[in-house]
């Protein structure tokens, strides 16, 4: 029996948001329906500026997921079979497995142990680890003399990386820069969006993203708008023209279904991020005086969307025994994510590497329910469980 209220918690719950919005979806889907034009067309097109618009990025294309949007963003940029691209281990797969299935190779590095994010500090201390820098300036992999031409940036629980200084990074070290922005759309650092800074930002609208859909779908954003059209035709059998093929593409266009649905939700994006933060911030305050484990950390010109509100358990083996009594009490939390990706069976003959920071992270970190729809009462139950909880842990 719960000590400190009585019902579940979900971790997350979007029917609670189609309640508040069926109907306005429904309206907008009905004529889309009726039409019978699933593929683009206007109401893909209209998305796209949309969203354009609204990240502050001159070109952005939908295709059919964030993974296919980060596959094809590496291909654009200039990944040619057989490179090395710098990634972060401390993430989801897809970050590291779309750099294998744009023809490349990922090298593992480590994150900042208090935002979570890569820095010019950790990209470099891979770089000098692994590679080795060539007479011509070019980097190259110490094992297997692979070439290192690119970084993807990872953009974790809806907070960013400081794009100001990895992308001078990356400008020295001669290699390009893309973004997984896939949790972070809304997420600002100097003012600027993910794609502001680099080749190319991608976006996944999986349906418990800040913004989801009714399914699968993705974005691409750039200033580019060469990198803009090559997607335009990667995402149609590398075709431009119909039935001539210029390359070979894929066929990952975003449904207009989904273009439709995202484009009523739009609408709600900006209150609904508002919301998140402020049960963020109620948390920040409720945890305050208690030193058994960190809130998030905001750098001073971060603007979050907290598409998670993630804890770091100070003490090693004490967050799988928090999150066992608080499923007792029914509130669901989530592990993003248990295992890092160096560790990753699919990844292993990649050879071995240590990431201490990563390492570390992946056992003691614990997300809490954050969802628009939380109301204030089950975030207190919450908090108030969490802290009645820490009396009671071992040392
Ligand atoms: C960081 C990150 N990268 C990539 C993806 C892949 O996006 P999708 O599931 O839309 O393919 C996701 C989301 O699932 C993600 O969170």
């Amino acid at each position: 029996m719960s000590q400190t209220g009585a019902g579940t918690i979900p971790f997350f719950d979007l029917t609670r948001q189609y309640g508040e919005i069926g109907e306005e979806i429904e309206t907008v889907l009905r004529p889309l329906i009726s039409s019978q034009q699933f593929i683009l067309g206007e109401t893909v097109r209209n998305f796209e500026n949309r969203m354009s618009e609204y990240l502050g990025i001159p070109q952005a294309v939908g295709v059919a997921s964030g993974t296919d949007a980060l596959i094809l963003l590496l291909k654009s940029a200039g990944l040619s079979p057989g490179d090395a691209v710098l990634v972060p281990s401390f993430t989801f797969y897809a970050s590291a497995s779309s750099i294998c299935l744009a023809g490349g190779t990922p090298l593992w590095v480590d994150v900042d142990p208090d935002t979570f994010v890569v820095t010019p500090g950790t990209l470099d201390d891979a770089l000098q680890a692994h590679c080795r820098r060539t007479t011509s300036g070019e980097w190259r992999t110490r094992d297997r003399d692979r070439p290192v031409r690119g970084c993807m940036v990872v953009h974790l629980y809806g907070q960013m990386a400081d794009m100001f200084s990895i992308s001078e990074w990356a400008a020295r070290q001669g290699l390009w820069v893309v973004e997984d922005a896939c949790q972070a759309i809304g997420a600002r650092f100097g003012k600027r969006s993910p794609g502001a800074l680099s080749r190319g930002a991608a976006y996944s609208f999986f349906p418990t993203k800040n913004l989801g859909g009714f399914g699968d779908g993705g974005l691409v954003t750039t200033r580019e708008p060469s990198l803009a059209d090559r997607i335009r035709s990667l995402r149609v059998h590398g075709s431009q023209k119909r039935y001539i093929h210029e390359e070979l593409g894929y066929n990952s266009r975003l449904d207009a279904i989904q273009a439709a649905v995202l484009t009523a939700k739009l609408a709600h994006l900006d209150r609904w991020n508002e919301k998140r933060k402020e049960r963020a911030l109620a948390y920040d305050k409720a945890f305050g005086l208690q030193d058994a484990f960190g809130t998030p950390f905001n750098a001073a010109d971060s603007e979050p969307v907290y598409h998670q509100y993630t804890i770091r358990w100070k003490a090693p083996g004490v967050r799988d025994h928090v999150r066992d009594l608080l499923a007792r009490e029914g509130i669901g939390t989530e592990v993003y994510y248990p295992i890092p990706q160096h560790r990753q069976e699919a990844f292993l003959s990649l050879g071995a590497v240590s990431l201490p920071v990563t390492e570390r992270l992946s056992e003691s970190v614990l997300s809490l329910p954050i969802f628009p729809e939380l109301t204030d009462g089950e975030r207190d139950r919450v908090s108030r469980s969490l802290l009645h909880l820490l009396g009671n842990l071992p040392r």
